[in-house]
């Protein structure tokens, strides 16, 4: 898919077009949340800078605040102090530039819509029918579920609830998408293939994507950088950029010995909170 003309934003073409422009900067950012009568620390000093066309992966434990960074990212959750831009602007809410996939598909999905419905939401009334259906259906057919368009979100699988949501996502041709645990419900081949479909709209479209997963194989394929959140309150304790080409591929890529080296060096800092 393009970039169409339904979110331009602040992000401007000539921003897509100066490579590696800085997307998101975050600087000593803590947040904390309250708990009963007293706050406690969730993350502290997060130092981060995200350009224009990157995808990065966000590793670590249970609890250590990725959800959060990511909901900081999103406009959702206000940091305690610090500073959050996007594209050289404070994060005060939701952003038009920056759609979120949520773990929770669930209850991101309207029951009563179907899928082509749910999928259509953000286009409504931005566009004429005959472009929404395009868009829909190309969406659609990114996440693997052509033909499933008239179904009720309610009698799909997890999995394929949570691709219908990243065809929500996907249909306003963000310049951000940010995904917490995307890929969670999802069985090895279809997995595999949306994947490989997301980098594919990725290289066409010059998005940049942050993303969240347990998995450490798939962050090392899919990114360009991979960050690991450890620690409470959580913090960045690593930072490795892949080198990996692209375009990448399932076997071939995992092959490779940097991948072998980028997977163990991401697992000891797992393990240990950093390089052992
Ligand atoms: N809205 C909230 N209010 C209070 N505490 C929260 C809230 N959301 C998350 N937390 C706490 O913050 C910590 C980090 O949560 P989260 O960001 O979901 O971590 P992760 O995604 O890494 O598992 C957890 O201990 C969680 O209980
Ligand atoms: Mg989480």
């Amino acid at each position: 898919m393009r970039k169409g003309p339904v979110a331009p934003g602040r992000l401007t073409a000539s921003d897509d077009t100066a490579a590696g422009s800085v997307v998101f900067e975050l600087r000593d950012v803590d947040v904390a949340l309250p708990v009963g009568s007293h706050d406690r620390d969730i993350l502290h000093h997060i130092d981060a800078t995200v350009r224009s066309g990157e995808i990065v992966g966000i590793i670590g434990p249970s609890g250590t605040g990725k959800t959060t960074l990511l909901r900081v990212l999103s406009g959702l959750v206000r940091p305690t102090s610090g500073t959050v831009l996007l594209g050289g602007e404070p994060v005060t809410g939701p952003s038009r530039d920056a759609v979120t996939v949520f773990q929770d598909y669930a209850t991101a999905l309207l029951p009563w819509r179907t899928v082509a419905r749910n999928v259509g939401l953000p286009l409504e009334g931005r566009m004429s029918k005959a472009q929404q259906r395009d868009r829909v259906h190309e969406a659609l057919r990114i996440v693997g579920l052509t033909g499933h368009d008239r179904e009720y979100p309610w009698r799909l699988s997890g999995g394929m609830q949570q691709r219908v949501q990243i065809a929500r996502a996907l249909v306003v041709e963000p310049h951000v998408l940010l995904m917490d645990e995307p890929f969670g419900a999802l069985d090895a081949i279809t997995k595999g293939s949306l994947h490989d479909q997301l980098m594919q709209v990725q290289a066409a479209t010059g998005q940049t994507i942050i993303f969240i997963t347990h998995d450490v194989d798939e962050a090392v394929y899919l990114s360009d950088r991979v960050v690991v959140i450890h620690g409470s309150p959580g913090s960045i304790v690593h930072d490795v950029t892949t080198q990996l080409p692209r375009p990448r591929d399932q076997i071939a890529t995992r092959d490779l010995p940097r991948f072998h080296q980028v997977r163990h060096e991401l697992a000891e800092v797992l393990r240990y909170g950093r390089l052992a």
